[in-house]
């Protein structure tokens, strides 16, 4: 069983086509990233004009590159949630076309959900690919940071979840990137922050760690304390523009201050990992989103948990259409629901 997985709820344009869930025939993504990166984040309107010229030919080429035909394909999965409502506009609105116009059945992916099956791709003949050696079993505490969330969720089985926490503002990737700017460092935030950091003492300052929900998130406190250590070392006050301060501060500085960001930020994340393995006892841990590229983040991880800890290969765990495709292989081997493919809207502020 083939699905074709299609994801565009950020500046990813991504087709991909897996088979029963865990085999992966093709993964296919063009970004705008580069046209986002003179203004230090991503611009929607940019965003939503580059899925629309490359969807067509992306999803081609993941179909090319799969050897499948439309007559190979069993069902359509796409992204309708959570993202910038234009760019998830433009995936859902060829999905919906092309599951009429080839008669396919429609799933509906929720992009966070999506996240976690980048950890059940565990086979492909598709080269650079470093792949789970099995698929995560259950009980599994899923930890899920990228530029658009911060979760923990605890999955029984296949859509038997709960959502444990999630950040209550900013989520991790979104304070690495303002962090970089902050620093005068390139967008994306989230590895040219790492890069800094790995020149810096992560125990030169102490920042604030947020005192939420026991398994909630808030990042954008310590994305202030970060400004105001900034202000406060080149002897400014808290009025001082944040946009002037990479011409004030000295490298050595952006180093400490970029080790010190990264080592509260991902502590953060892992004491509340440690909290909920210890609670939940999960049978597998697996971590999704962006930010799982972070090696401070692995480090850690695989200090505090007493499992081995495996991770999916980089080019899955940012945005792409294999994790999607993965999910809609599973919502149709469980017998979910369908999409209607004349009436599927966005959901933007879909939460898990
Ligand atoms: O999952 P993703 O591609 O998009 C969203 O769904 O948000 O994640 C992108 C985020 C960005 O915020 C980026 O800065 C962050 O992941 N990121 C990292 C690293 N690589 C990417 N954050 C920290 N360390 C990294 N090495
Ligand atoms: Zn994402």
């Amino acid at each position: 069983m083939k699905v074709l997985g299609i994801e565009t709820s950020c500046d990813e344009t991504a087709a991909a086509v897996v088979e029963d869930g865990y085999k992966l025939l093709s993964n296919v993504v063009a970004s705008s990233m580069d046209l986002h990166a003179q203004y230090g984040g991503v611009v929607p309107e940019i965003a939503a004009r580059s899925h629309i010229e490359a969807i067509l030919p992306v999803i081609h080429e993941a179909l090319d590159a799969a050897k499948c035909t439309w007559d190979d394909i069993d069902a359509i999965a796409v992204t309708y949630g959570a993202g910038l409502g234009g760019s998830l506009l433009i995936g859902v609105m060829t999905a919906r076309t092309l599951a009429i116009a080839h008669g396919k059945p429609l799933y509906g992916i929720n992009h966070v959900q999506a996240h976690v099956y980048a950890n059940f791709l565990t086979e492909t003949a598709l080269p650079g690919y470093k792949l789970l050696a099995k698929p995560p079993t259950f009980p599994l505490l899923a930890i899920i940071v990228s530029g658009g969330h911060s979760s923990l969720a605890l999955f029984r089985d296949h859509f038997d979840y709960t959502l444990l926490g999630k950040t209550q503002d900013d989520a991790i990737g979104e304070a690495f990137d303002k962090v970089a700017k902050m620093l005068g460092l390139p967008y994306p935030g989230g590895p040219s922050v790492s890069k800094a950091a790995e020149k810096g003492d992560p125990n030169r300052y102490k920042l604030p760690k947020a005192q939420v929900n026991k398994y909630d998130f808030s990042f954008s406190g310590l994305k202030t304390a970060v400004l105001r250590l900034g202000q406060k070392e080149i002897r400014e006050s808290y009025d001082f523009p944040s946009i002037k301060l990479p011409e004030r501060l000295s490298d050595a500085q952006k180093h400490d201050i970029a080790a010190s960001f990264q080592r509260t930020a991902i502590e953060t994340i892992v004491d509340k990992a440690k909290l909920a393995y210890e609670e939940f006892n999960p049978k597998s841990v697996v971590i999704a989103g962006g930010v799982a590229a972070n090696k401070e983040l692995r480090h850690q991880l695989t200090e505090a948990l007493p499992l081995p800890l495996e991770y999916p290969d980089l080019k899955l765990c940012t945005d792409n259409g294999a994790m999607v495709a993965s999910l809609g292989c599973f919502k149709v081997l469980n017998k979910q629901k369908l999409a209607d493919p004349y009436t599927l809207t966005t959901n933007p502020n879909l939460s898990m």
